[in-house]
């Protein structure tokens, strides 16, 4: 693991994206797939299930608590199902790893069930907030212990009784949503969550799909208790998350023309297409369809129109959420500002990412000034540079892509956890074009 930890990239500058490729898996509704079908009647057939570090966890967890899952083997799983109350106290605590989508989706479900569950994570996760989910949780009557300061490891205990709430989300947050909504599949009565603005619906599309009723109401969603998930196929589209590399790469180098096949284009995660739109690039939504209950298409993006710096909608961020750290490197090519605001959810994400991805920037001679809720970007001239990743993936993949239109090489520190969310990324974005090699310790 030490060794792993200092895997690095090394970029050259220049070139062009060109092709057409598919991103791996949506890593949202892959974690989904599994505690879905672990909870459902029957066996639940998955196909394009990302095959990274964080859903590989809770497909660890799961078969820990005794679900028999085959896979992944290309892309296909089966998760034998064992129904709301079929799970099995784990032998030791679960590790989730990297994942807080896990741990906080998991703290849900684990409320509800007869036996006690501890949950840990790696140090990223063992920082990152939890009072968001625990509070009302114990307000429905779980009860979770964590750190002093509201981080992992989560101690749940089982046998609880826990009724249904009300609750009204202080942050936008699909991951507080969905753990309340994998709670109240438990819960006596009615469990609604209203939204202060909308955030990803995967919870609520697959327990549809999965037959389980979920009533909503403008921006509140409830479910009752005491159903039942039937078994299902679902067919995992590529993650518009990781396709977010390839949209910025191409679109801040001349000459490029790249098709990102069959990626899942929810409304409540386009938000980075309408971010580049608003500041000039040219991305063609083909082939619109439906795949399992989720909206998909194929993206073109031609490389080369101009980009202009933007105030970005305070209503896009939830639906851009995981996007910003490749938004920013488009900002760093702009004609002039780009403004970000509402978002200080980035500082508690793997890392901080407001604080990380301007000291890159900075080191690339780019003008970046951090604010308690976003950031103001000046575009300009891109040097290249030594980027300190902070183990987070998606800093790694943004400053991989800033290469294409750096003016000298990129080198990148910390990158192993990009398999969290996108194994083989390397070997994908060097067939499509970027001067990318694994490097040697930093
Ligand atoms: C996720 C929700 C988002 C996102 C995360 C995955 C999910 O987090 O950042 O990568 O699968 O529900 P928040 O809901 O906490 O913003």
């Amino acid at each position: 693991m030490l060794q792993a930890q200092k895997i690095s990239f090394d970029v050259q500058s220049g070139g062009k994206l060109t092709g057409r490729i598919r991103v791996p898996g949506d890593k949202s509704i892959s974690h989904r797939s599994i505690m879905l079908g672990a909870l459902a009647e029957g066996t639940t057939e998955v196909t394009g299930f990302l095959n990274g570090e964080d859903c590989m966890a809770t497909l660890a967890a799961f078969r820990a608590m005794g679900v028999e899952i085959d896979g992944p083997e290309a892309g296909r799983v089966a998760i034998r199902g064992v129904g709301l109350h079929g799970l099995k106290a784990p032998a030791g605590p679960l590790d989730v790893g990297n994942s807080g989508t896990s741990m906080r989706l998991m703290a849900g479900l684990l409320s509800g069930q007869a036996f006690d569950t501890t949950l840990v994570g790696d140090a990223s996760l063992t920082r990152r907030p939890m009072r968001r989910v625990t509070e009302p949780l114990a307000a429905m009557g779980a009860h979770i212990e964590t750190s002093g300061n509201g981080t992992p490891p989560l101690h749940i205990r089982g046998g609880r009784t826990l009724q249904g709430i009300g609750f009204t989300m202080p942050v936008a947050s699909a991951q507080v949503k969905s753990s309340l909504l994998l709670a109240g599949l438990y819960a006596r009565g009615t469990t609604c969550v209203t939204e202060p603005a909308p955030t990803r619906d995967h919870t609520e599309r697959m327990l549809t799909g999965f037959g389980y009723p979920v009533n909503r109401e403008g921006s509140t969603v409830c479910i009752q208790g005491g159903g039942t998930l039937t078994a299902t196929g679902i067919d995992v589209p590529a993650d518009i998350s990781s396709a977010a590399f390839f949209l910025v790469g191409a679109c801040i180098s001349p000459g490029s023309a790249i098709t990102l096949e069959h990626v899942g284009m929810n409304p409540t995660r386009v938000g980075v297409v309408d971010i580049l739109r608003l500041m000039g690039a040219e991305i063609h939504v083909e082939n619109p369809r439906e795949a399992g209950g989720e909206p998909v298409a194929d993206l073109r993006v031609i490389g080369g129109a101009p980009l202009r710096g933007v105030r970005i909608p305070v209503e896009l961020v939830p639906l851009a959420i995981d996007e910003f750290p490749a938004l920013f490197i488009a900002a760093a090519c702009a004609e002039g500002e780009t403004v970000l605001t509402g978002a200080e959810e980035l500082r508690v994400k793997e890392s901080d990412r407001i604080q990380v991805m301007a000291d890159g920037l900075d080191a690339c001679g780019i003008e970046a000034e951090p604010t308690p809720d976003g950031i103001r970007i000046r575009g300009g001239r891109l040097r290249g540079a030594t980027v300190d990743s902070h183990g987070d993936h998606r800093i790694a993949m943004s400053f991989a892509m800033a290469a294409l239109r750096a003016e000298g090489p990129m080198h990148i520190r910390d990158c192993a956890n990009v398999n969290t969310s996108f194994p083989g990324f390397v070997e994908l974005a060097a067939a499509a074009g970027l001067g990318i090699t694994q490097g040697d310790p930093a």
